[in-house]
């Protein structure tokens, strides 16, 4: 039975024109920025598009590789003291440096920076009016040598939504990050200028983008094409991906986030593969590495040998085709003058408490050429430093989500599972 007030409360309603009860815009529940997957490079590469500078009454929009190991941001930029004399040369992003007397330099440089022995030793320099710059070193993520560049004091720019559009509002996240030489991006997909951090360090860009009541929360939705957008989100949700009705979060089951010393980077539990109800043997409790730099899932030899022995197994159905490196095992998809989607039994990751992570077709099969697909596992040899690390291919199109707050890390397993996919935001701008 409905209580007297609701009644009244409907009958009020009811009697209004539907303008009218229109409501303000509702506050913003996210931040939220724009995903691109990139093929132009030695490996595919994900950006996330973000905007670095507001002059003349328009933002500068860059792409910058997500990272979610790299303990700093660095992009394509130049400091300069006196930043608003106008003496910055065209087509350039100035910035202020952090001075070597800061105790961000020192902090950074101590704790913060990139860690490799083969690193030269910093070193103050003096520029002109006498000020010290601060260079700090960090590791290309793509091709990996180290670089020194300069710590600055940089502000970013998000856009705002309420989980299902964006909403008119911005938010700008002030944050130490470094500048780099145009030179440093040679390696990376064009358009790309910049690295964007997002490990658990606190000079990680998740913590620019601490801003009460949002909880400390990022997830990130990889697209599967080039041509498609996906989505990153800050905040708690909820995040709506169309057709869907239901926010996302419905469909996320949770493992905790393990810490690994020395590292910034994001960690898991596995505790065993299994595809089709046969589990591989694997130490129990593998310490997992998860990595958006990495292409495809790479495991060490003794694991990868079982997983592909299995696998074989139960494709024995499928038509081999020669393996294309670096995988080791392919399968023809043209058969009798036509193309075969091929589907092949899920590889289930199993974590501590038993959730399954279920990577489907879309997700270990890569189309390599119009006939040959090939399984997106790579063998990593004897020696790695983790014996499994999933790698990006395996991010697309899942949802996959970073509680900094509770350590916890949440997956949705394939998105097309439910009919729906990481390109499914939408970007037009909510009414409010
Ligand atoms: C942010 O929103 C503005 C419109 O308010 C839009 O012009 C801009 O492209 C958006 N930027 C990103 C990175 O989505
Ligand atoms: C750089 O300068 C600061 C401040 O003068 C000083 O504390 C620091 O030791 C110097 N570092 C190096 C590597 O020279
Ligand atoms: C798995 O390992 C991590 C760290 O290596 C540890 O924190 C966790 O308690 C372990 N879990 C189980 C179920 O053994
Ligand atoms: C190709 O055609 C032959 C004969 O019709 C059939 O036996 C075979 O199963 C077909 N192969 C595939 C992969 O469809
Ligand atoms: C996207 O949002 C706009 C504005 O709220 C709405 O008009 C449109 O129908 C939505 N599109 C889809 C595919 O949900």
């Amino acid at each position: 039975m409905l209580h007297l007030l609701q009644l009244i409360t409907l009958m009020v309603l009811s009697l209004i024109p539907h303008e009218a009860i229109a409501q303000p815009p509702p506050p913003y529940t996210s931040f939220f920025a724009p995903l691109h997957k990139h093929i132009d490079a030695a490996n595919p590469l994900y950006s996330v598009q973000i905007m670095t500078a507001y002059t003349n009454m328009q933002f500068m929009h860059s792409n910058f590789l997500i990272d979610i190991d790299a303990p700093l941001t660095w992009h394509d930029c130049i400091v300069q003291w006196n930043m608003y004399q106008g003496s910055c040369p065209d087509n350039t992003l100035c910035t202020s440096p952090v001075s070597c007397d800061e105790y961000q330099c020192t902090d950074v440089r101590a704790s913060y920076s990139y860690k490799n022995p083969y690193c030269p030793k910093v070193k103050n320099t003096t520029t002109f009016e006498g000020y010290c710059t601060c260079s700090v070193n960090l590791m290309n993520p793509i091709n990996e040598p180290c670089s020194q560049v300069l710590l600055n004091y940089d502000t970013f720019f998000v856009n705002t939504s309420n989980g299902r559009n964006p909403l008119p509002g911005f938010y700008a996240a002030f944050s130490n990050a470094a500048c780099a030489p145009s030179s440093l991006f040679e390696s990376f997909p064009e358009n790309l200028m910049g690295v964007l951090a997002f490990s658990s360090s606190p000079y990680a860009f998740p913590v620019s983008l601490d801003q009460p009541p949002l909880k400390r929360i990022f997830s990130l939705c990889f697209p599967s094409t080039t041509s498609t957008t996906g989505i990153l989100f800050y905040g708690n949700g909820p995040y709506y991906l169309f057709p869907q009705k239901v926010d996302v979060k419905n469909f996320l089951s949770y493992t905790p986030l393990l810490k690994h010393l020395d590292s910034f980077g994001y960690f898991i539990g596995v505790n065993s593969i299994v595809i089709k109800t046969r589990s591989i043997d694997i130490p129990g409790n593998t310490t997992t590495k998860l990595s958006t730099i990495e292409p495809y899932t790479t495991l060490r030899t003794d694991i990868y040998n079982r997983v592909v022995r299995r696998f074989s197994m139960v494709t024995k159905r499928l038509a081999p085709a020669n393996s294309i490196a670096p995988f080791g095992l392919c399968f023809s998809t043209f058969a009798n003058g036509t193309k075969i989607n091929l589907r092949v039994p899920d590889i289930e990751l199993v974590l501590q408490d038993g959730k399954k992570w279920a990577i489907s077709t879309a997700n270990s099969m890569l189309q390599i050429t119009q006939d040959v697909a090939c399984l997106a596992f790579i063998d990593g040899g004897d020696a790695m430093e983790y014996p499994i690390v999933i790698g990006a291919f395996q991010f697309e199109d899942n949802f996959l989500l970073f509680d900094l707050e509770n350590s916890n890390f949440g997956f949705s397993s394939s998105l097309l599972l439910k009919k729906t996919s990481c390109a499914n935001f939408n970007f037009t701008m909510g009414s409010g």
